[in-house]
């Protein structure tokens, strides 16, 4: 029997009775209940429909009628909400998606980690720097970066911004769908401007003139424009770690007589709040929304079990997605025994892989890298390891950009150390670029060999 049966009613604030981990702590806290207040009065990013229509496409991505592409910035940044940013990030996920639906021949869920991936779940709670101690940067939704007393002081104000920046995001994703953007028709529309002449945007560009081949060859024995349903939709995702954010936009609906997250479609927890007694457990039972949960080194049988008991008690399809991120080394020893561990359970659950957590590394001179090898390697074994368990890889969980920049070594330019201090911008962790994101896609999509 699981501690889940013990459990007391659930409700948005239930779990303010439990310890929450990863939470800023306000030195205003009358500012920060006013900010929560006032949030909880704007009107909601994401609708009901909106969700259940993910989590339906969810629960064929766990039948293996879909595969799932989530992806984007580890930290969404204030500062980066422009126009540009966001359609660059925009062009890569519809890029990459066009690829896998290529290769593998099913739909692509697009989910992006955007619209409201501002706040971080961090090592400690202070940062230290020559003899002087400062509160961690927790995400631009709580603090800012630079080391100051006054940037890193927890502002309540920063939960409005980020909100207002997160509806914003996806205000204008939504508007250059409507408009046409993602017509498949037009994928022109797509092309990043400062990519020129590279192998894998020619790569990509072969591919887009077999697709139009093909949708003009249909279209016109069929006589319709096919089109509409191939809208291409985008799903808004973040971890769902600051909680007073998450239940300031928790609802009921009558009319589903479920309670919802109304801030994203598709929040994930972390393997670091993902404790049986913690507040994140407790906040998570109770929304409506399809979550992941990210396992990786250290989550036993036992643990998972219990989780999905608690998280899933009705075997929900389209529930739950496990975001695995063991590191090239240890997924091969790590995840079998969590594929029989589930299937104990009979939840359903979509198996994706994170292969870019797991394979952090620091580079002599303390820059955070990770090598495209690695994410490749494990990723790859992702495939092999659930094949050979009968089990199936039904998704991808990527950090990347489609700017220009040198976080992450190697790929097709085989970037090196040195490299990454030329266009370093994350603030948090390592990103791959369009070539490197691009090369992923196209491996997935089983067009270029899997090393
Ligand atoms: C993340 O997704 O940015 C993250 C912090 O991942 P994890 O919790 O899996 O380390
Ligand atoms: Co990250």
């Amino acid at each position: 029997m699981t501690r889940s049966v013990a459990r007391a009613q659930w409700h948005p604030a239930s779990w303010q009775s439990l310890t929450a981990a990863q939470q800023p702590s306000y030195p205003d806290k009358a500012a920060f209940e006013r900010a929560i207040s006032d949030l909880s009065r704007l009107p909601p990013i994401v609708t009901t429909w909106e969700i259940e229509a993910l989590k339906e496409q969810i629960a064929k991505a766990q039948r293996g009628e879909a595969f799932v592409l989530q992806g984007g910035d580890c930290a969404e940044s204030f500062d980066e909400c422009t126009s540009e940013n966001i359609v660059a990030k925009l062009k890569i996920l519809l890029q990459m998606s066009l690829v896998m639906l290529y290769g593998l021949k099913k739909p692509v869920v697009r989910i992006g980690r955007m619209a409201g991936q501002y706040a971080k779940p961090r090592s400690a709670d202070t940062e230290t720097r020559d003899g002087t101690s400062l509160p961690s940067f927790r995400g631009d939704l709580v603090n800012r970066n630079p080391f100051t007393a006054e940037d890193r002081v927890p502002n309540p104000e920063l939960i409005l911004r980020g909100y207002e920046r997160a509806a914003l995001t996806l205000n204008f994703v939504r508007s250059l769908i409507d408009g046409g953007f993602a017509d498949l028709h037009h994928p022109e529309y797509w092309d990043l401007d400062w990519v020129g002449h590279s192998k894998m945007s020619d790569e990509y560009h072969d591919i887009v003139r077999s697709i139009s081949d093909s949708l003009d060859f249909l279209e016109s024995i069929t006589g319709r424009a096919l089109h509409h349903t191939q809208r291409a939709d985008i799903y808004a995702a973040h971890e769902g770690l600051h909680l007073s954010y998450e239940q300031a936009q928790t609802r009921f609906l009558g009319q589903r007589k479920r309670w919802y997250n109304l801030t994203t479609h598709f929040p994930w927890i972390g393997m670091r709040t993902a404790n049986m007694d913690g507040a994140h457990v407790e906040y998570f039972r109770g929304i409506a929304n399809p979550i992941g949960i990210k396992i990786g080194p250290g989550m036993t049988v036992e643990w998972l079990q219990n989780l999905l008991r608690v998280l899933n008690p009705n075997n929900e399809p389209g529930r739950i997605s496990l975001i695995h991120r063991f590191g090239r080394k240890l997924i091969e020893d790590g995840l079998p025994e969590l594929i029989t561990a589930v299937r104990e359970t009979g939840s359903p659950v979509l198996w994706v892989c994170d292969p870019m957590h797991g394979n952090t590394e620091s580079t002599a001179d303390g820059t955070k890298t990770r090598r495209f090898d690695n994410i490749v390697g494990e990723l790859e074994s992702a495939f092999k390891v659930h094949e050979s368990m009968g089990s199936q890889l039904g998704g991808v969980h990527l950090e990347l950009t489609g700017e220009n920049v040198t976080e992450c070594t190697g790929g097709a330019r085989g970037l090196t150390d040195a490299d990454l201090t030329r266009a370093y911008k994350s603030t948090v962790d390592p990103r791959l670029n369009y070539e490197q994101a691009m090369e992923i896609a196209m491996r997935i999509a089983g067009l270029r060999q899997v090393k």
